[in-house]
């Protein structure tokens, strides 16, 4: 009888693990917490990502209260360290099958979200994309909203920008892989449309890259302006052989997205910085109410910290989530996405809609050059465009 009972109990044990994996969608109630599965590079050479994504999601919820239409909001933060998509991968499935998670959000790098997009789609969970930027992620799962930017949004600008200012002949240097690719797409395609030349274009590893020879290279190319992509992390180490190499001295103007002189490297970089022309969504240094009390709050809570781009992405992001539950409270996860769709509201960095087609950001590009203000560079704004969708302009 006894030995009976306990195979019946592994029997059900087992099933109900079998229904777990299943994840079955239900209707969440009332008295559910909301769980936040965020997935971030919290350590590795992208820990930055993740540190400013984090103390951004812990602010909102400071700010906003942890408990929204009535449900009590949990946060729960895993590191996938950045470079591994299996790892991703993995944290997504345990987010959603032991954790039970009513999103997931986070993922630095687009390889990582490309990993989970599957998981997302099978779970039905809402995606919510906060840093990785290549412009096809969206696609990948009909669960995924980006609260970031996206390449060719931050990228198209500077190609204007750059064939008005008497650049003609431009070397370009991205990380090879699909951020950089579709940066270097973007790049290319506008300014040569405009009359541009491209004289040379490299593609710098991903995992352990060395600058030096590819910025010697460009020096030697002679050409108006080097354009830049790299990663959020990366800028020190390419300004730091721009430096080395002379390219500055040598006349060579620095441009591209603002990755490069991402805010939280922007002081490390020091005066060297100065005069470096980037297009992008976000600077620490934007005018309005709204990012004077988040840089405000951000660096009071994170002493030492100057919030960059990512980390309105992360703010941004529970703005979305938080807006979804209010709308749809006890909402499944296909509910609280077609909430999202069309949601517009403002930002630290300025005014923001999600596109109902593409579940995409349409934000406002700014023009910025690297100044020294009070001993320190910031990315000051100079010039604008609106309403940018995730193709560009
Ligand atoms: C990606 C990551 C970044 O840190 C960044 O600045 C741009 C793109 C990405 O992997 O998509």
């Amino acid at each position: 009888m006894k030995s009976n009972h306990a195979s019946r109990r592994r029997l059900l044990q087992g099933m109900a693990g079998a229904a777990a994996l299943v994840a079955l969608p239900r209707a969440a109630y009332a008295a559910d917490p909301v769980k936040i599965g965020l997935i971030l590079p919290m350590t590795g050479p992208f820990a930055s990502t993740g540190k400013q994504i984090s103390a951004a999601c812990r602010l909102y919820l400071q700010r906003n209260g942890d408990t929204v239409a009535g449900r009590k909001v949990e946060l729960i933060l895993k590191d996938d360290t950045g470079l591994a998509p299996e790892t991703t991968k993995r944290i997504a499935q345990e987010l959603v099958v032991q954790d039970k998670v009513t999103v997931l959000a986070g993922f630095g790098l687009t390889p990582l979200a490309f990993a989970a997009a599957p998981v997302a789609t099978e779970a039905k969970v809402p995606m919510i994309v906060m840093a990785a930027g290549t412009q096809v992620i969206p696609q990948r799962s009909p669960f995924i909203v980006r609260t970031g930017f996206t390449l060719p949004q931050t990228t198209s600008p500077i190609a204007g920008w750059a064939a008005k200012n008497r650049i003609k002949r431009v070397f370009t240097l991205v990380t090879d892989y699909a951020p950089g690719l579709d940066a270097e797409k973007t790049f290319h395609g506008k300014f040569k449309e405009l009359g541009g030349e491209i004289v040379e274009s490299v593609r710098t590893p991903l995992r352990n890259p060395d600058y030096g020879p590819f910025l010697q290279r460009a020096k030697d190319s002679k050409a108006d302006a080097l354009f830049v992509f790299v990663p959020s992390g990366e800028g020190l180490a390419v300004m730091k052989q721009f430096d080395e190499r002379g390219l500055k001295q040598a006349g060579m103007k620095m441009i591209g997205p603002g990755d490069v002189v991402d805010d939280d490297l922007l002081e490390s970089m020091g005066a060297s910085a100065a005069g470096i022309i980037t297009s992008f969504h976000y600077s620490a240094a934007h005018e309005s109410p709204e990012n004077r009390a988040y840089v405000d709050a951000m660096t009071k809570a994170n002493p030492g910290m100057r919030p960059n781009f990512h980390s309105v992405g992360g703010w941004d992001g529970m703005h979305v989530i938080y807006e979804a539950l209010r709308k749809a409270p006890n909402g499944t996860g296909e509910q609280l996405v077609e909430a999202m769709k069309g949601m517009k509201w403002t930002s630290p960095r300025g005014p923001m809609m999600i596109d109902p087609a593409t579940r995409d950001v349409v934000q406002t590009i700014y023009l910025r050059e690297v100044k020294i203000v009070n001993g320190q560079p910031w990315n000051i704004e100079f010039d604008k465009v609106e309403n940018v969708g995730p193709g560009g302009v």
